[in-house]
């Protein structure tokens, strides 16, 4: 791939989140058992959020083999279906914890976080074998840069070619707690500038959630969004939206992890 700059040395290495003292907490406490731990909370969120890259990606659509996931974070389960497509796939987050720990993951380094429950479940959608696709998703992570979307041009100062699909995976609202929707819509368009014409956006958001729930209190940590501004940040940046899908969450007094309202599933293209 064509990063010219090594970032092993730069980049936020603070704890990745306040309210958690590694990267590897942060993972057990929102990714242990991870088909079945929010059916009491969000219901079958994630099911439905492999339901959906499953689909996408098994679909007739070209998507090249050059993807970037936007905002990483610590986690693989967001490419399992692409690795199946995508053979050049550059992990990008602004935390350099967060690209180690998924560089450690591919290398299977101790101790590493198990993915392996999400793996056989996607594995069990496609019909194919998890262990081999375990390693094909480990084979096809090539590259981890560190990305600020908020810069004119994230990757600065990689140099990349454009390329042919980005996901995004509750990254920008994230990115932008706190910050207001026009620096939202700017970061998009910052994002959506690293892709190429005629290349695929495939972006997951978190809508209508206000805090996040850990050892009992609640935290703000994501712009509060609604679809409907989702999808035209994405238009005006130049992505004709093709399809949505959208998974509501159980109505729940006392959430367990957060009270998302509903989680949105975006496939566009840029034409
Ligand atoms: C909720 S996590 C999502 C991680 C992963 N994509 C997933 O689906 O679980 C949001 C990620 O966005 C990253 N992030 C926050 N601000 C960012 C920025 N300005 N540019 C790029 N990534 C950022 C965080 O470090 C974090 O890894």
């Amino acid at each position: 791939m064509e990063a010219r700059m090594s970032f092993e040395d730069q980049g936020k290495d603070e704890p990745f989140d306040e309210h958690f003292k590694s990267v590897q907490e942060y993972l057990d406490y929102f990714y242990s058992d991870v088909m079945t731990k929010y059916d009491e909370d969000e219901g079958v969120s994630m099911p439905w959020i492999l339901d959906q890259f499953h689909r996408t990606f098994a679909g007739e659509k070209d998507f090249g083999n050059r993807l970037l996931d936007v905002g990483s974070g610590p986690t693989v389960y967001q490419l399992i279906s692409a690795s199946r497509v995508c053979s050049e796939i550059v992990c990008s987050d602004i935390h350099q914890g967060a690209l180690a720990e998924i560089k450690r993951w591919k290398n299977g380094g101790e101790n590493v976080f198990d993915w392996s429950t999400a793996v056989k479940y996607v594995s069990g959608l496609e019909g194919t074998g998890w262990e081999s696709r375990q390693e094909q998703l480990r084979t096809a992570i090539k590259d981890t840069v560190l990305c600020d979307v908020h810069k004119e041009n994230p990757l600065h100062p990689a140099v990349f070619q454009q390329f042919d699909t980005i996901i995004a995976a509750y990254c920008l609202e994230g990115a932008c707690c706190n910050k207001g929707r026009s620096t939202y819509a700017n970061a998009m368009n910052n994002m959506c500038a690293l892709l190429k014409q005629g290349g695929y956006l495939i972006l997951q958001s978190y809508i209508g959630v206000t805090y996040y729930v850990k050892d009992g209190k609640r935290f703000p940590d994501n712009l509060n969004l609604d679809a409907e501004f989702v999808l035209k940040s994405i238009s005006e940046a130049g992505i004709t939206v093709l399809e949505t899908s959208v998974y509501e969450t159980p109505e729940r007094e006392t959430p367990l992890y957060s009270d998302v309202k509903t989680l949105l599933h975006v496939i566009g293209k840029k034409i």
